[in-house]
Parts: structure tokens; sequence; C-alpha cells
């Protein structure tokens, strides 16, 4: 398994998966990265929904007009947030415990826009979320079948010593 300096590093996001079905013990440890992300005022105001079925993950890109790759996934997680003061932030930050954890596991994965997006309540409604919960983000994960190169901001470019 990778350690977390070597996940941040080599982390990607990846949209093509193989076959390969992923154990409900890994699920569950992803998971649990995530509901251990900080919070403002150690809200936690989250729930996650893991959905495993084919049936159910083919249902949610038509629902979003786009990410047709989420029905080819091993599994999703629907990050969902109830109402809170930093609400977007605490859920952010779980997701990204989600993409991180994936990768320490040789997993790949694609976080998905939910709220504003006009497609989020209705795929919130759709796996049976209380009304007062917010679709924040869906993240599709499998073992990749894809090595993207990604283009990223250097080091000497965003980083200020003391001032901009
Ligand atoms: C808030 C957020 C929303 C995103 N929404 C989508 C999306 O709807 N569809 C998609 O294919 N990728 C989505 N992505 C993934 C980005 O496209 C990807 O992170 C970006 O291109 C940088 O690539 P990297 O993750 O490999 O560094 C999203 C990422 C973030 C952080």
């Amino acid at each position: 398994m990778k350690n977390a300096i070597e996940a941040l590093q080599s982390r990607r996001t990846i949209r093509t998966y193989t076959a390969q079905p992923v154990e409900r013990r890994i699920i569950e440890e992803i998971v649990d990265c995530a509901r251990l992300a900080p919070t403002a005022m150690n809200d936690q105001p989250w729930d996650f929904i893991a959905v495993t079925g084919k049936e159910a993950l083919g249902r949610i890109p038509p629902m979003l007009g786009h990410a047709e790759f989420v029905a080819n996934a091993a599994f999703a997680v629907l990050v969902l947030s109830r109402e809170a003061t930093c609400a977007v932030e605490d859920c952010c930050a779980a997701t990204e415990n989600l993409l991180i954890a994936a990768e320490a596991h040789g997993l790949g994965a694609c976080w998905v826009a939910g709220a504003p997006q006009p497609y989020a309540p209705a795929v919130a409604k759709a796996f049976g979320a209380p009304q007062d919960r917010k679709l924040i983000a869906i993240v599709s994960f499998g073992y990749p079948a894809e090595a993207p190169v990604v283009e990223k901001r250097t080091l000497a470019d965003v980083l200020h010593w003391e001032k901009f």
C-alpha cells in the first residue's frame, strides 16, 4: 500500500476501469478514511452512499447528462451533506480523502461534481437521501485501465515565500 505522500504524488483522475471487482473491506476502509476528514467545529455533516450494483451505477450518467464512465466503475460513493457552517468545505475534504485512500489501495477514481449542478437534487432523491441532504460529490472507483498524464503548475509557479 502507498503511503500518504506517495498517494498524493501519484494520484491522477481515472475514468477507465478494469472489470475487476473491489472487495467490500476496501470500500469500507476508503469511506472510513473519508469520515475522518477535518470539519469546521467537528460538524461531520456527511453521509456516504456506496453504490455497487451495475444497474444502479448505470442509472447515474443519464441523470447527470455526462460522466458515462460511472456506469463502468466498480463502485461509486455519493457524498451527501446536511446543512452546516462549512458543509461544502467539509465534504470536499472528505472527498479528497476518498481519492487518496483509493490511490493508496491501487484504485483509480474520478470526482464528479454534485451541488450546485442542477441534477444534484434528483440524484440524491433517486438514491433515497432525505430532503435535507445535499449531494456534494459523486466519486467513481475501479482498478485503473488508463494512466493519464495531466499537466500541473509547477511548485515554483505556485509557492510564494513570505509574500506573493
Ligand atoms: C469539484 C470537482 C468536480 C469535478 N467534476 C468532474 C466531472 O464532473 N467530470 C469529470 O470527468 N471530472 C471531474 N473532475 C475531475 C477533474 O477533471 C480533474 O481532477 C482535473 O482534470 C485534474 O486532473 P487530476 O485529477 O488527474 O489531477 C472534478 C474535479 C473536482 C475537484
